[in-house]
């Protein structure tokens, strides 16, 4: 089974990266999923149905979130509720008999003959939310999905920490076929295939313009940290010029990852 992964598809630049290169990518890999993270697809904060139906006519198959999952909350409830919902949040958000967020952070999804597992997760180190422990969550989930009961089961891991992200690893190891991260927005060099078959990145990385604050202009972010806050965030996407995509190919065999290979496409 062959997966390809893109990491935060940012705002309108990222959805036009991916009309662009995304069928000659798929032509050449040929994958059997196309996996993509969706939490900054609208307006750099979560994404709305006719987005994802935009990225699903290029070819994107499974959405995961993070930290801005419900930021389009009023758009996008009943769409990630709905059983067959192509859309994931972070699995580990506290809920109770009092309190429920739409959606589901583990599903099951088919094709091509072919049983995937994906799995959201999100980290509470130097993100803002409260959240369940992720290693606690990701092991109750395990614990009822056994990697024997899929073709290949894979984690984004939205979070910031290296050192985490490599715990994370470590924590799956053997147990899943691939875990990547998420959030930082910056692909980083450090792919492996652990001795248990587990494939692994710390960050697939963006898709969205290159010189930019992760995705963002420099007009609206520079601000803060000339002022030594957090009051200021760009309101409106300019164009930013060229682009950068970033992605992952998985090739998982037994639901074991036998191959990864790094994408990065600089304009
Ligand atoms: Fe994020």
């Amino acid at each position: 089974m062959k997966l390809l992964v893109f990491g935060d598809i940012f705002w309108r630049k990222g959805r036009e990266l991916l009309a662009k290169y995304l069928p000659g990518l798929r032509a050449e890999h040929s994958p059997d999923f196309v996996i993509a993270n969706s939490e900054n697809l609208t307006n750099g904060k979560g994404p709305v149905p006719q987005h994802l139906a935009d990225l699903q006519k290029y070819g994107v198959d499974i959405f995961t979130g993070g930290n801005h999952s419900f930021s389009t909350m009023e758009f996008m409830a009943d769409y990630m509720d709905a059983p067959d919902s192509p859309q994931l949040r972070p699995a580990n958000f506290y809920e109770s008999k009092h309190f429920r967020f739409p959606g589901s952070g583990a599903r099951s999804f088919e094709k091509n003959g072919k049983k995937l597992l994906v799995i959201n997760l999100i980290s509470g180190n130097f993100l803002k939310d409260d959240v369940y422990n992720p290693f606690l969550k990701v092991e109750e989930i395990l614990s009822a999905h056994p990697l024997s009961d899929y073709d290949g089961i894979v984690v984004d891991f939205h979070r910031e920490s290296t050192a985490e992200s490599y715990c994370m690893a470590e924590w799956l190891s053997g147990k899943v076929s691939l875990q990547y991260g998420t959030h930082t927005h910056v692909q980083t060099n450090d792919d492996r295939i652990l001795a248990s078959g587990t494939g692994v990145i710390t960050d697939v990385g963006m898709t969205g313009s290159l010189h930019s604050s992760i995705g963002q202009e420099f007009a609206g972010w520079m601000p803060n940290f000339l002022s030594g806050t957090g009051y200021f965030s760009p309101k409106k996407e300019t164009d930013m010029g060229p682009g950068v995509v970033c992605g992952l190919v998985a090739e998982l065999s037994e639901g074991k990852c036998v191959r990864l290979e790094k994408i990065r496409i600089s304009e």
